[in-house]
Parts: structure tokens; C-alpha cells; sequence
């Protein structure tokens, strides 16, 4: 069987992880897959910035050549953003691949596009380290508990703000010496802005509402408020009744089924519920489905080896696919619900 040709586009910690582990397994890979796949591009800003073990032959600055090639039967897009990897996306698919991305904010903000262009061009459009890392979340909702009536997930999307709150809690430290730490242990930007406004959060609410209700949800449709205002005097309060705080992301099916809601804000949970035990960096989700009843996804949210792994699991199922000449799941029994970002609740 010839080899399947993959680009990825952006090496940066996912991406150099996700060409590592396309070596080091690439016999695992081939026997799971059916042929083995080759690694034909890798496309990035900075030839220099770019790690041992990547064969410099493969590097270059040119990403929209290496999607054009016509040859490329999987698209790896990490470089996050709008655009270029918008145009990105949507010209591989034009160019015959199918893609596996990572980029919630562009999911986010224009997933309707690429749907579109994928099912135009019968290919593939696989995202599970788009939210929550590792854990296994995306594929669960849109192919596991596709025969289930989804009514409410909810859970801790961002590793860092949970990293900052647990912190809190435990230490009785306040907001910025919390957020000190988290960045002195690499889990917080430079710029912390994303995670503790909850616009990551927030991007992450969508895709998964979204998902879970067959619906078009956009991060501007999404009620946002951050963490930063939490102090550890609110700590001391939770706890006196009982409770912890958490910023959560919240998505809801209104009970008539005519709208849903999708919110992320700091929000009190009994210490005996079982997000109150998500600690550190972790994340976790609660999904509760009409049938399965209710469901929690457990893991590590973030970080280069766990996300890769989630890339790595959708680059072998859309290999798959691909041999099959059969596409996976899209967004074609979509029904667009008005989003009101606080529901009824
Ligand atoms: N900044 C994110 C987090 C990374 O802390 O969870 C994963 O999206």
C-alpha cells in the first residue's frame, strides 16, 4: 500500500510532539492505519525555531504551497488562529486532504466554513485536541452518544485557571501570587489574558455546545466572564457552605428544546460534587445525555505530549476513512437553535 502523505503546519510543542511520535510509532501507526504514513511537509514561520529529530528537508516557510501540493492526503494543522489557517484548511481541502486541527478559536469563530468546505469536497474534519487535550470528548459527543439526546455538559475546559484556583483554595493565596506560580510553572502565558478572561474557555463552550445540540454556536454567542476577580476571601466563603469555586463552561439545552445556552463564569459547586476534585492543570467534563445518563471526562486539558496524542488518534481514524473512501462525522443534520447566553436557568 503506498504511503499516506501528511503536512503538518506549525512544530511548535504540539506539533514537534505530534512529528516525534509519527517516528518513534511509525510501525504502531501503519499497523493501526493500514499503510504506513510519511511525514511530507512540515510548515512553519521560523525555519530556525524549528527542534532536532525534524528533517530540515521537509521545513519550510511556504504553508500554502505545501497544502496546494495536490499529493497530501492529511492535513495536521497546530499553528492556532483565524487566519492563515482558515485559508489554510479550506485550500487542503480544495487540494483533495482531509485535516485534523487543534485550533478552537477558529472552530470557534467560523466552524461553519469549514464544515462547509469539507463536506463540499468529501473529506474529513477531525478536531478532538481542539478542547479539553487529551481527553477523549469530541469524538465521544458526535459519534459515541450520537443515538443519545445530549441536555447539558459541563465542565473545567482551561487547565490553567483551574491550576490558579486550586491554588487559591488549598494555599489561601490571592489571585496574583496564584497566577505567579502558574506562570513560573509554564502553565500560564506571558500574556494570561485568554485563559483567566475565559476566552478560551469560552471558545471551547462553543465547539461543544455546538456538538452536543446540532446547532451553530459562535464565541460571541457565548456569556463570558473571567476569574480574576475572585479573591480568596470568596474561597473562605465557599467553603463555609460547603463549597469550592470553579470557573465552568456551561452548556445547556433549554427544556423545551427550542433553545440552548452556552456560558463560562466562576461559578460555587458542592465540595461533594465530582468537578469540585478536579485539581491542578486537569480538566474535566460532565455530560449528561437522556439515555447514557450522566458521563465524566477526566484528564490532562493541555500540554504538548497529551494534545499530540489526541492529534494522533484523529490522524489515524481520518487515514482510515480515507483508505475506506468513507468520511466520518459532519455538521450535515444541523438545525440552528437561538443561542441566549443565559438560558432560562
Ligand atoms: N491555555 C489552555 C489551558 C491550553 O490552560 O487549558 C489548552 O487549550
Amino acid at each position: 500500500t503506498r504511503p499516506l502523505k501528511v503536512a503538518l503546519l506549525g512544530c511548535g510543542v504540539v506539533g514537534s510532539e505530534v512529528a516525534r511520535i509519527m517516528t518513534t510509532h511509525a510501525d504502531d501507526l501503519a499497523a493501526r492505519i493500514g499503510a504506513p504514513v510519511e511525514l511530507a511537509g512540515v510548515a512553519v514561520r521560523r525555519p530556525s525555531k524549528v527542534r532536532e529529530g525534524i528533517d530540515r528537508e521537509l521545513v519550510t516557510t511556504d504553508a500554502k504551497g505545501l497544502v496546494s501540493r495536490g499529493d497530501i492526503d492529511v492535513v495536521v494543522e497546530v499553528i492556532g488562529g483565524i487566519e492563515p489557517a482558515r485559508t489554510l484548511i479550506t485550500t487542503a481541502f480544495e487540494n483533495g486532504a482531509s485535516v485534523v486541527s487543534a485550533n478552537k478559536a477558529l472552530l470557534a469563530e467560523d466552524g461553519a466554513t469549514l464544515y462547509a468546505a469539507a463536506e463540499k469536497h468529501g473529506r474529513d474534519l477531525y478536531f478532538e485536541a481542539a478542547v479539553a487535550g487529551a481527553i477523549p470528548l469530541i469524538r465521544p459527543l458526535r459519534e459515541s452518544l450520537a443515538g443519545d439526546k445530549v441536555n447539558r455538559v459541563l465542565g473545567i475546559v482551561n487547565g490553567t485557571t483551574n491550576f490558579i484556583l486550586d491554588k487559591m483554595d488549598t494555599s489561601g493565596a490571592g489571585y496574583s501570587e496564584a497566577l505567579d506560580e502558574a506562570t513560573a510553572l509554564g502553565y500560564a502565558e506571558a500574556d494570561p489574558t485568554a485563559d483567566v478572561e475565559g476566552f478560551d474557555a469560552a471558545a471551547k463552550a462553543a465547539i461543544l455546545a455546538g456538538i452536543s445540540f446540532h446547532t451553530r454556536v459562535r464565541l460571541d454567542d457565548v456569556y463570558r466572564e473571567g476569574m480574576t476577580e475572585v479573591t480568596a476571601a470568596d474561597f473562605a466563603s465557599a467553603r463555609r457552605m460547603g463549597c469550592t469555586i470553579k470557573l465552568l463552561a456551561i452548556c445547556e439545552r433549554a427544556a423545551d428544546g427550542r433553545s440552548v445556552t452556552a456560558r463560562v463564569h466562576p461559578a460555587m459547586i458542592p465540595l461533594s460534587h465530582p468537578l469540585a476534585s478536579v485539581r491542578g492543570a486537569y480538566n474535566a467534563v460532565f455530560v449528561e445525555a437522556e439515555a447514557a445518563g450522566r458521563l465524566m471526562f477526566y484528564g490532562p486539558g493541555a500540554g504538548g505530549a497529551p494534545t499530540a496524542s489526541a492529534v494522533l488518534g484523529d490522524l489515524v481514524a481520518v487515514c482510515r476513512n480515507k483508505l475506506a473512501e468513507a468520511t466520518g462525522p459532519g455538521e450535515s443534520a444541523y438545525t440552528q437553535l437561538p443561542v441566549s447566553p443565559m438560558g432560562e436557568v
